[in-house]
């Protein structure tokens, strides 16, 4: 990668800049991962200069990197150069064409972090300025979530997309499939022989996928009141991980073998409108509680939230996958803000023993097999079974086997990020979510939010933070004879 190559971001003064892109290109640079030379271009509205988005950026990574004030070799910084432009004003982008052509850049690839709604401006700039062509090398385009916030504006948003950018530029991103764990999904499936002869509907009683979360809306409430959990963590991060828990085998690991297999899950999602969108969704709003020891606010107090906010920020549903090896298997889903824990998990829960033979109660409540693919923060598996307790009397105890990747690999792993970026420069599709996909997640999901408009809900249940939801969700589940596994 020895070709002068350059990285726009737009809405490079918002947050995501700050904790996730600055921190992830940083590591790249140390490990001398980006092509060189290398441009970071801020293109934003605030009234910043070079030097000021300079000092920004030397303050993100310090802070994401806390080396307790000493000093990192940041010279890639030099490097760094700011546009300030509002998104509708085509002088903008000329400016910045003018930027890239005088840096001599080869390849651009363009970070849509901007607010959603100036997308459309952001693409029309690009499409006038000829900014989507025009380079001798590779032009590629990182579209952050949400991606649309519904099934037609996402078409909509998709069909402007094409009109400047053509597929194999595109990269949808989902952060969660740049998480090693999350990868780590399908080699544990396919590159052994053991679990997937009984990952299927014949052994398998049911799934549960958690993201818990114990921050709170915090400053975002702008963007999350239009949200909710399901905007927000469902259509993208939960289902992503459903379609790779339930995916068949690819007939190779490239990006369009992959994604074939993928949605040919969200397609096989028993789509839930009107009542049965409403009997297997579960919605609530936290109030105020303790979180690690501190008393915090509730949702409704929040800055920026409507005081009748009828916006969900916990959510659990049941799923279910109409194909052969998951027909009547339910996947249970939940996430939430201000949960007693943050923590991200698959867990795989097997059938009983057909007959019990050591007068054990019941072995699928209280010492169950279950299969814990833990996403974070402990990264890692875990199988649980019954064993025999030592002593006369039979008596079986619940045991682990667990594989840990810090243990094991000796470091955390790396930040989701870090690898997305770096498979953008190299162009692998395979971690991003196509066309195709993010309609599916689209569709279905758009159901449910239909039903619940309908159905027209004045409070949601409440839950206080620092608990495990409103207190209807264990009935939710305890109806079909299961109950949720909290970590
Ligand atoms: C983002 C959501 O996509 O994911 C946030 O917008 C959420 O609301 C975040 O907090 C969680 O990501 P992670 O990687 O910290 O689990």
């Amino acid at each position: 990668m020895q070709n002068s190559s350059a990285i726009v971001i737009f809405g490079v003064t918002g947050d995501l800049t700050a904790r996730k892109l600055m921190p992830a290109l940083y590591h790249l640079d140390r490990n001398s991962r980006l092509p060189q030379p290398f441009f970071i271009i801020g293109f934003a509205r605030r009234q910043w200069s070079d030097q000021i988005l300079r000092q920004q950026l030397r303050q993100s990574i310090r802070i994401a990197e806390d080396t307790g004030g000493q000093e990192t070799s940041l010279a890639f910084l030099q490097n760094c150069f700011y546009i300030q432009s509002d998104f509708q004003d085509w002088e903008g982008y000329r400016r910045l064409k003018q930027t890239l052509v005088e840096k001599q850049i080869v390849n651009v690839l363009y970070y849509f972090a901007a607010p959603p709604d100036a997308y459309l401006n952001i693409l029309e700039g690009i499409k006038l300025a000829g900014l989507n062509h025009d380079f001798p090398g590779w032009v590629r385009v990182v579209i952050e979530k949400p991606y649309g916030r519904d099934l037609s504006s996402a078409m909509n948003l998709d069909q402007k997309v094409h009109e400047v950018f053509s597929e194999d530029q595109i990269f949808r991103i989902d952060h969660y499939l740049g998480k090693e764990t999350v990868q780590n999904i399908l080699v544990f499936r396919f590159a052994n022989g053991i679990f997937e002869p009984l990952w299927n509907r014949r052994y398998i009683d049911h799934v549960q996928i958690l993201m818990a979360e114990t921050v709170g809306v915090g400053n975002r409430a702008g963007y999350y009141e239009q949200a909710g959990v399901i905007r927000d963590i469902f259509q993208n991060h939960l289902l992503q991980l459903l379609t790779l828990t339930a995916m068949e085998a690819p007939v190779a690991f490239t990006a369009d073998a992959v994604r074939d297999e993928k949605i040919k899950v969200l397609q096989a999602l028993r789509p839930y409108k009107g009542e049965d969108a409403l009997i297997n969704t579960f919605r609530g709003q936290y109030v105020s509680g303790v979180i690690d020891g501190k008393r915090v606010i509730g949702y409704k107090d929040e800055p920026g939230v409507a005081i009748n906010s009828t916006t969900e920020t916990f959510l659990a549903m049941r799923l279910f996958i109409d194909n052969w090896r998951w027909a009547g298997v339910p996947f249970y889903i939940r996430s939430g803000k201000r949960l007693p824990k943050s923590v991200t998990e698959i867990v795989i829960q097997y059938k009983q023993v057909p007959l019990s033979l050591f007068g054990w109660r019941n072995m699928a409540g209280d010492a169950p097999n279950l299969l814990i693919l833990c996403i974070q923060p402990d990264e890692g598996i875990t199988l649980t079974f019954g064993a025999k307790a030592p002593g006369p009397i039979h008596q079986i105890a619940p045991v682990n086997m667990s594989f840990d990747y810090v243990s094991t690999f000796g470091s955390e792993p790396p930040e989701a990020y870090e690898r997305l970026l770096l498979d953008v420069m190299m162009g692998d599709a395979t971690l991003f979510t196509r066309a195709d996909e993010v309609e599916a997640a689209w569709r279905f999901t758009t159901n449910i939010l239909e039903a619940w408009e309908q159905a027209g809900l004045k409070n949601l249940p409440v839950y206080e933070a620092g608990t495990w939801g409103p207190s209807g969700v264990d009935e939710f589940i305890q109806r079909d004879g299961r109950k949720w596994r909290n970590p």
